[in-house]
């Protein structure tokens, strides 16, 4: 069997809906899963969802829903975004699966066995944000660490792994792999970080009274485990019971990419882990950087926060894919922006691919009709860089450096286009004596584009899917590129198929009529879409009906004595009630009478000047305008508002 190639992404936390940094991870996990099936490998490519712990227990309570709930409509936006962006994931693990809770479980017991477990009071520093205690040592000023809020100590009794017997081992281990933890600058922080401190061990539980939404202790039923214990196991879960032949053949994990905010927990706990449970470490974990927007963090409250959605459905899938990693080299921080977008799409993708696709289809479209024209002459240096692209995208591709791989296939781009420019095809189809030497230049270009169509089909699967069928009739995904990626593999005198326009230019206009055009979210999802964009002071529906508001017809309306402001009204409903309104500036009294409002009619009764007022009227304002509330129908009076 060929080698086996396992790749994770790190599972989404469902408390928001999926952000550009999660189809970012996605995206370049996707790469390396469609090449390497591409050179043969058994992929097993693992995405999911992180639905336990506080942080979902939190959202899901905000938006009024219990968080199995939350789960299951946040987990289907991440589906539906992997749909859309062309994600080809063989699997996607949710920590609620029942299989996963019984794994998490049963290695927990392992362990306790072991003697790798105990229980412990402790009392540290705790960062409800990243779910994580800190030492007093760790934090800065009263803050988190990592994410800077504030965090509070807490006292309890927990579980604690003794990940601090496995300190030396870990050193020995990154020091003995130098391509365990990528890039270098992240390799250097972490064993900087194991040199100059003693590793603490990891509170591994909660207890049930602070938390609940967590997998319940298989040796203790009053704590759940901590959310890193359990998210973590997920990469090892997923072999078991949604892989192909689900057995140890996938194991250990190739690559698992993460962003750089959660390296720690990547390269130092989950090794750990693995050590106590006698298993192989992963082979590669790889932090990738951060996205800004417009040069700045991105946030609601800047309003630069890039929806995947929406960029997808304004430049297309492809187009996303190859700026993310064309942009910046994989590892380093990027700035996502119109005008970058825009740039990379007319230049590379519109201008270098787009045109020579364009340029030669039409060209052997027009001096030999919809047939591959006969190669006489094989040019030795085009054959030697087509052919020697792979070795270089492998070798690249192992240590996650996309923009090498795709500056070695845009060599290729660029060597076509100026053979075009080079050989002015348009000149030789002028004289008949020329028409080998035509045909085996057009053979080459037409060629050249079958090489790019499979190197290109890992970032843009779309656009290189269809290349790759035009010319040959096939399916790319099916190719094995080994043997694929020789000169010659174009069959002349075979009919192709026109492609019509790749990649067409983009101007700042058509921008914004396709964001116009982004599907509205349906009731269901705008419920959920931004849990941590709404108010902290939500009430549920219970506590609201407990407010009695109804409508009410003014009978009698006057001034009461000695204020400006407020007016006596007599209302009718269903009995007759007296209320005093701080309305005075703003409506005589002689206008109400006859009108229908709303008022709260189970308001305990309150003096105002000296006058018992039994409700309230209710009335919207603004700066110096006061509107009252009144129904836009003819109803009774007394009749409940809802
Ligand atoms: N649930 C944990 C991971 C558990 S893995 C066993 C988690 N989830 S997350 O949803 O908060 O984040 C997932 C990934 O998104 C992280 O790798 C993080 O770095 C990435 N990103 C979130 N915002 C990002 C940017 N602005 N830019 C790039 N990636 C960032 O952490």
């Amino acid at each position: 069997m060929e080698e086996s190639f396992y790749v994770t992404t790190p599972i989404y936390y469902v408390n928001g809906v999926p952000h550009i940094g999660h189809a970012y991870t996605t995206v370049g996990a996707d790469v390396l899963a469609r090449f390497n099936r591409l050179m043969g490998r058994t992929v097993f490519f693992l995405t999911g969802t992180d639905e336990h712990g506080q942080k979902v227990e939190e959202a899901a309570r905000k938006v009024g829903r219990q968080p199995k709930e939350l789960a299951d409509l946040l987990c289907e936006k991440f589906k539906d975004l992997w749909v859309k962006l062309n994600i080809s994931n063989d699997a996607f693990i949710r920590t609620t699966d029942l299989q996963h809770v019984q794994i998490v479980r049963d290695i927990m017991q392992r362990l306790y066995e072991k003697g790798e477990i105990e229980k412990r009071k402790y009392s540290g520093w705790y960062c409800t944000h990243d779910e994580r205690f800190w030492t007093e040592k760790e934090i800065v000023e009263g803050n988190c660490p990592e994410c800077r809020r504030p965090v509070e100590q807490i006292e309890e009794e927990n579980y604690f792994f003794f990940m601090s017997r496995y300190q030396d081992r870990l050193i020995d281990y990154i020091k003995n792999n130098p391509t365990f933890i990528l890039p270098e600058s992240r390799r250097n922080e972490i064993l900087g970080f194991l040199n100059n401190n003693r590793l603490e061990d990891l509170c591994i539980s909660r207890p049930k009274s602070r938390v609940t939404w967590g997998i319940t202790l298989p040796f203790d039923e009053n704590f759940v485990t901590y959310v890193w214990f359990d998210a973590l196991l997920n990469y090892y879960s997923a072999t078991k019971y949604l892989a192909a032949d689900g057995e140890e053949s996938w194991w250990p994990v190739t690559h698992h990419i993460v962003g750089k905010d959660i390296i720690t927990t990547h390269a130092v706990f989950w090794p750990t882990m693995l050590m106590a449970l006698d298993m192989p470490l992963p082979r590669n974990i790889f932090a990738h950087g951060w996205w800004t927007s417009g040069g700045r963090k991105m946030s609601k409250s800047f309003g630069n926060v890039v929806d995947p959605f929406d960029i997808v459905q304004t430049y297309g899938a492809d187009a996303v894919r190859y700026f993310l990693f064309r942009e910046v080299p994989f590892g380093l921080d990027g700035d996502f922006s119109v005008d970058a977008i825009t740039a990379r799409i007319n230049s590379s993708l519109a201008n270098d691919l787009g045109n020579l696709v364009n340029r030669t289809f039409t060209m052997v479209k027009k001096y030999f009709g919809l047939v591959i024209p006969k190669s006489f002459s094989v040019e030795p240096e085009l054959k030697a860089l087509s052919e020697g692209i792979l070795e270089k995208m492998d070798v690249n591709l192992k240590v996650l450096s996309y923009h090498r791989a795709l500056d070695a296939i845009w060599e290729l781009v660029t060597y076509l286009n100026k053979y075009i420019d080079v050989h002015k095809p348009w000149s030789l189809a002028k004289d008949e004596q020329d028409r080998e030497k035509l045909s085996s230049i057009m053979y080459n270009l037409m060629e050249g584009l079958r090489f790019l169509s499979l190197y290109l089909y890992p970032f843009i699967p779309d656009a290189m899917g269809r290349l790759y069928s035009c010319l040959t009739g096939g399916e790319v995904w099916l190719v094995s590129i080994k043997s694929a990626a020789k000169w010659g593999g174009l069959n002349s005198d075979s009919v192709f198929s026109e492609i019509g326009q790749l990649f067409p230019r983009i101007e700042k206009t058509d921008i914004k009529e396709k964001r116009g055009k982004v599907e509205e979210p349906s009731k269901e999802q705008e419920n959920v879409i931004s849990p941590d964009s709404l108010p902290d002071n939500l009430i549920d529906i219970e506590e609201f009906g407990k407010v009695e508001l109804k409508t009410a017809k003014v009978l009698f309306a006057e001034k009461v004595k000695g204020s400006s402001k407020l007016l006596r009204i007599e209302v009718e409903c269903g009995q007759k009630r007296q209320i005093v309104a701080g309305i005075g500036k703003h409506y005589k009294p002689e206008e109400l009478i006859g009108k229908t409002v709303v008022i709260v009619a189970n308001l305990k009764p309150a003096k105002l000047m000296g006058v018992e007022s039994q409700g309230m009227v209710l009335a919207a304002s603004e700066a110096d305008t006061l509107t009252l509330l009144t129904v836009d129908r003819e109803i009774g009076h007394g009749v409940r508002v809802k």
